[in-house]
């Protein structure tokens, strides 16, 4: 594992972009994984600038969400479709039919993830996957758990995630309790995985993420076996590292 330490926010983004950017320069019809939240939002904005001065072309590239909020429509604006192109897709020239968010309304969830997990497969598994974390050490929505779940899963999201991520929602009923998420398996198959982290909220997550023991009560610890991690972290999020 590779870990940058950057001195805030806006140079933890601008470093990702330029992995990111790099990516795309090196193989145009890149397959990249995608994560929204507020960590990404920076390096979103980033590769827009990129894309509109710098001539960074999307038009070959794929993309996959990691997760979506089941009972969430693609015009609800808590849905992540909406924070996808409304945050990053409607300002580049991305094709419409390269872009994969896992549905929030399936109207069969096994069918949606084994079809989410064979699209995947088909596009040729993931170049370059972006990762943020929970407070609780989750990847995608990958809760700890007693086991990793291996495939697209839908999951019930623990407190903890429903609590953080309520800033977002006018009150914590209205956060779906349920999400499809990419599983641990796919995500690991990524050829590279850039995981990003802000915030002292995340100091705990990010120490025992790394020098933690691998175990599914931290997701993103299983990261520590993977040949190809770039940690990029902001001097709060450091806090336990040094
Ligand atoms: C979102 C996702 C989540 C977030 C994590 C951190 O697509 O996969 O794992 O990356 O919950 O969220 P923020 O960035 O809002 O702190």
């Amino acid at each position: 594992m590779r870990i940058v330490f950057t001195k805030d926010y806006e140079e933890m983004s601008l470093h990702a972009a330029k992995i990111v950017a790099g990516q795309l320069y090196l193989k145009p019809n890149s397959v990249l994984g995608l994560a929204t939240g507020s960590t990404p939002l920076a390096m979103y904005r980033e590769l827009i600038r990129m894309n509109r001065e710098n001539g960074l072309d999307f038009s070959e590239t794929v993309t996959f969400n990691l997760d979506e909020y089941i009972g969430l429509g693609q015009e609800d604006e808590n849905s992540y479709y909406y924070y996808m192109y409304h945050n990053f897709f409607n300002h580049i020239n991305i094709r419409q039919s390269n872009i994969h968010i896992p549905s929030g309304l399936p109207e069969n969830v096994e069918e949606e993830c084994q079809k989410y997990d064979d699209l995947i497969a088909q596009s040729g598994g993931i170049d370059l996957q972006i990762l943020g974390i929970g407070q609780n050490g989750h990847i995608g929505f990958n809760e700890p758990d007693i086991k990793f779940e291996a495939t697209t899963h839908m999951v019930k999201l623990d407190d903890d995630t429903i609590k953080a991520n309520a800033r977002f929602f006018a009150t914590v009923e209205e956060v779906p309790i349920h999400a499809l998420s990419m599983g641990i398996k796919t995500i690991m198959h990524a050829r590279k995985i850039l995981l990003l982290a802000n915030g002292a909220a995340k100091a705990e997550a990010l120490f025992r993420t790394l020098y933690g023991g691998i175990t599914p009560e931290t997701p993103a610890s299983i990261l520590q076996l993977h040949q190809d991690v770039t940690v990029i972290v902001e001097e709060e999020a450091a806090r336990l590292l040094r």
